[in-house]
């Protein structure tokens, strides 16, 4: 087999074969294959799109080229829940423990990332003493035990999408349906989800900035993940606006407790639901979505969510006092208000321009090599469509400097309030099934 066949296959719109896909992912993986051949293939397939059968294949080449985490001593249905972006989106933080407290196992590998806030395990890390470094038969033990474990990345997962997703980068054709798709996908599967259950994003703060791209994409990866064996789902969320109130890392933690509570925001907390519902529908403990969501309910009610939380801060090392007693996580030394300088109704807050202002502060990491100030970030006291009167807090700036004028201008750019009434964006804009 000839890669340049395979290029020109491509850029004649036949379909690859299956051999002809792990050929050149294999190829790519282990250098045999050059940057200049891949980069031509990639920008074919940029033009010429893939079949399903082909979206399929690559998703499974990615996998097969690393390790894949054998989950298969966890008893149960594992459902992985992934959200494509987002800001201040606090809704992992939440669905573990709660969905956990239904018997679902949640064993959660997770990164830290680049982005306007860390990633789960950094947020978690704002729980003094709470690690992730932890062998592998201790996670499946504990996921065992009590439904939920999160245990750092670790191994050789999927490295043909890590190279392949660093010459997309350079060779302008990230922006690929079919690879966003395969990409995501394979990174789910080889950590070993049996189901799946997708938040995709739409609007300013989300990769997919229109719901045309982002019915699209969760078509893509819906079939990908149904198509090899996985059952998927999607569901396309408001994201033109942050999620819930708080943007930050020990402040996440405070909302997704306040939440596990039945006190958290009124959009994060049906999010959650609407996630935690299909998550529990497709995991098998109950038979409908309605149950599935009653059940959700009621161990907000009767504390076994927040008593999941606890048990599962403690099982790793985290001090679960922060649960009742929030005042011992990381505190910043101010806090600012951002006052409405006009009455009205705010109509827009723009998502990743706040959660940009957020990483000013610290919140989150620029470079690899930022270090996040656990402590600070943003929580708003107003959303799309609430009134405001001059003078009222629109947002809460928690921050360790002393000079935090940057930061509010950002924010008055980005936050708009007019003088007319304005709608609350729509949520849930639809769900995606096969
Ligand atoms: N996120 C991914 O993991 N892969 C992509 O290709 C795009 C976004
Ligand atoms: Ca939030």
């Amino acid at each position: 087999m000839r890669m340049v066949d395979i290029i020109e296959n491509k850029r004649d719109g036949r379909e690859l074969t299956t051999e002809e896909i792990q050929f050149f992912v294999n190829g790519y993986t282990d250098g045999s294959i050059p940057d200049y051949q891949v980069s031509a293939l990639l920008m074919g397939i940029y033009f010429q799109g893939m079949t399903e059968k082909e979206r399929a294949d690559l998703t499974m080449a990615m996998v097969e080229s690393g390790d894949q985490i054998d989950l298969t001593k966890i008893e149960g249905i594992k459902v992985d829940k992934h959200s494509t972006g987002g800001v201040g989106d606090t809704t992992t933080l939440v669905l573990g423990p709660l969905v956990a407290a239904l018997g679902v196992p949640v064993a959660k590998m997770s990164g830290r990332g680049l982005g306007h806030t860390g990633g789960t395990i950094d947020k978690l890390e704002a729980v003094e003493g709470f690690h992730v470094e932890i062998e592998n038969d201790e996670f499946i033990n504990l996921v065992n035990k009590n439904k939920i474990a999160v245990i750092g990345q670790s191994g050789n997962l999927t490295p043909a999408d890590k190279k392949l997703y660093a010459l997309r980068d350079v060779t302008s054709t990230v922006d690929s349906i079919p690879l966003i798709a395969s990409s995501i996908m394979s990174k789910k599967i080889a950590a070993g989800a049996d189901a799946i259950v997708l938040d995709v994003k739409t609007g300013a703060g989300a990769f997919m900035k229109t719901i045309d791209d982002s019915i699209a994409l969760a078509k893509a990866m819906v079939n990908i993940g149904n198509n090899v064996g996985r059952n998927t789902m999607a569901v396309i969320s408001d994201m033109s606006q942050p999620l819930g109130y708080a943007i930050g890392n020990a402040l996440e933690i405070k909302e997704a407790i306040d939440t596990l509570k039945g006190e958290g925001p009124e959009d994060l907390t049906e999010l959650c639901l609407t996630l935690g519902s299909h998550m529990v529908y497709l995991a098998k403990e109950a038979s409908t979505l309605k149950e599935a969501r009653e059940k959700l309910e009621a161990v907000i009610q009767n504390g076994k969510a927040l008593e999941a939380f606890k048990v599962f801060l403690s099982s790793q090392g985290g001090d679960a006092s922060v649960v009742d007693d929030p005042s011992r996580l990381p505190q910043a030394k101010y806090t600012f208000e951002l006052e409405a300088k006009t009455d009205g109704y705010v109509s827009e807050m723009v998502a990743d321009e706040i959660g940009t202002a957020a990483m000013l502060l610290g919140a989150g990491r620029a470079t690899k090599e930022s270090v996040i100030d656990l402590a600070v970030g943003l929580v708003l006291r107003k959303k799309i469509g609430d009134q405001v009167k001059k003078g009222d807090s629109i947002v809460t700036i928690y921050s360790n400097f002393e000079n935090v004028e940057e930061v509010k201008e950002m924010l008055y750019e980005n936050i708009l309030i007019s003088s007319e009434k304005v709608a609350a964006p729509t949520l849930v804009h639809c769900e995606i099934t096969e």
